[in-house]
């Protein structure tokens, strides 16, 4: 059992030379669009899963600091998931994990144990719930500050709704979770994070992830739109109640847009454009936001496969996880140490012609996919470090 439970979710590929070189391009145009879902071995990666430390499972999200060469993880640990995952109507808040945390690690520097050097980042004199000084972190999404000296972490935090008088939790299946947008500013190679701000709203209903805008507001995705709980929010997905919202600096918030069949990991692009997921029925939806928070819709991107979350590297391609067999996805929540690790593809979205004003035009290639979960996490979010060609893989198990 011991072993079981360190099960963990980082992956680290390392492509090899050949790989940057020859096989690319080849296996990009061979490999094209359809739901063939192909053995991990097809693909010239060498992948090493990252195991036996109890600090780094059950990390869904992640943040790559490209200048400080820092990977930042949202992590939990995988069986309280099943008691407490409000995203997914998991609403049993005394089941919820007590060591939710943040890892800085530093992605080139290797440690003995196959790993890399990592920081439990520390949060000193942060309140959490009544006291308690938790997190519940689902989501991490960074920016710089101005002068790049200082990071800004935004942590989507499944706060459990407690009496404001007492503090004592309340039956979360008949309120829903209190999930906050918190802000935390770290430094690189810092152990610690400082509390910066709480936003706290009636639009922040079901937030899955944010997309930092560079003057310190957000775009957000409510993955159930404003149900928390209760039949509504099962038949979301099926109704398309969820949302795209925005909160401004000042923790003013508003819907933008709406009809959203579990929208996930959005992400705001170095071209300036919006990315918003669908979990449920895949696509990705193109927007053009506004400073004034307001986003206008430019086109949809036709990836057929439930897609969970959305990163770009420095060469501005974005990379989406998906799970392409989604029902064998969600299996994991209820036996995350013993169920079968779904299949999960990684795909290459790539934006032609971006300087070219209105025109939306992508290539869409298959970078990985592990169709009988050999090597591959249940993965919920991919990085690609495209100075060393190396892919970050993880995942809820
Ligand atoms: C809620 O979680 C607690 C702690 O893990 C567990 O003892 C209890 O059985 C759970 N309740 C339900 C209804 O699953
Ligand atoms: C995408 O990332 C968000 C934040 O980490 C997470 O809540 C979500 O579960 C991920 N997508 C899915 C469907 O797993
Ligand atoms: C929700 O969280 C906010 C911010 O911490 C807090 O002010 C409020 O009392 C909480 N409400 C409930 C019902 O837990």
């Amino acid at each position: 059992m011991a072993s079981k439970l360190s099960i963990l979710s980082l992956v680290v590929l390392l492509g090899t030379l050949l790989y940057q070189f020859v096989l690319r391009e080849l296996l990009f145009a061979t490999l094209g669009l359809g739901r063939v879902i192909l053995p991990v071995s097809e693909f010239p990666y060498k992948c090493h899963r990252i195991t036996g430390d109890h600090n780094i499972q059950a990390c869904e999200d992640m943040w790559l600091d490209t200048q400080s060469r820092t990977l930042y993880l949202a992590c939990s640990d995988a069986l309280s998931r099943r008691d407490w995952m409000p995203n997914v109507h998991r609403l049993n808040a005394s089941g919820r994990g007590l060591n939710d945390h943040v890892v800085a690690m530093d992605i080139d520097n290797p440690s003995t144990t196959g790993s890399f050097t990592y920081r439990v980042l520390k949060t000193p004199g942060y309140s959490g719930v009544s006291g308690d000084g938790k997190l519940q972190v689902v989501s991490v999404s960074g920016i710089k500050s101005a002068d790049a000296s200082t990071n800004h972490l935004y942590l989507v935090n499944n706060r459990p709704s407690a009496d404001p008088k007492t503090g004592v939790l309340l039956d979360n299946t008949k309120t829903g979770a209190n999930t906050t947008i918190d802000v935390f500013s770290t430094t690189p190679g810092s152990d610690l994070m400082k509390h910066v701000k709480t936003f706290a709203d009636a639009q922040i209903s079901t937030p899955n992830n944010v997309a930092v805008t560079k003057d310190g507001g957000f775009f957000f995705t409510n993955d159930h739109g404003p149900h928390k709980f209760g039949l509504q929010h099962h038949l979301s997905p099926v109704l398309a109640t969820g949302d795209l919202s925005y909160c401004s600096s000042t923790g003013v918030c508003k819907k933008v847009a709406g009809g959203f069949k579990f929208p996930n990991g959005l992400h705001l692009a170095s071209d300036g454009l919006l990315y918003v997921p669908g979990a449920a029925a895949g696509g990705i939806t193109v927007f053009k936001p506004a400073p004034d928070g307001s986003a206008t819709k430019v086109h949809y991107i036709d990836l057929n496969y439930p897609i969970d979350n959305i990163s770009e590297d420095t060469n501005g391609d974005l990379f989406a996880a998906t799970l392409p067999k989604l029902i064998s996805g969600l299996a994991g929540f209820d036996d995350p140490l013993n169920a079968p690790t779904p299949p999960a593809t990684v795909w290459r979205v790539r934006r032609l012609d971006r300087e070219v004003a209105d025109k939306y035009e992508y290539s869409l290639s298959k970078v990985i996919e592990d169709r009988d979960g050999e090597a591959l996490p249940g993965t919920t979010t991919a990085i690609h470090d495209a100075l060393t060609g190396r892919l970050f893989l993880s995942g809820e198990t």
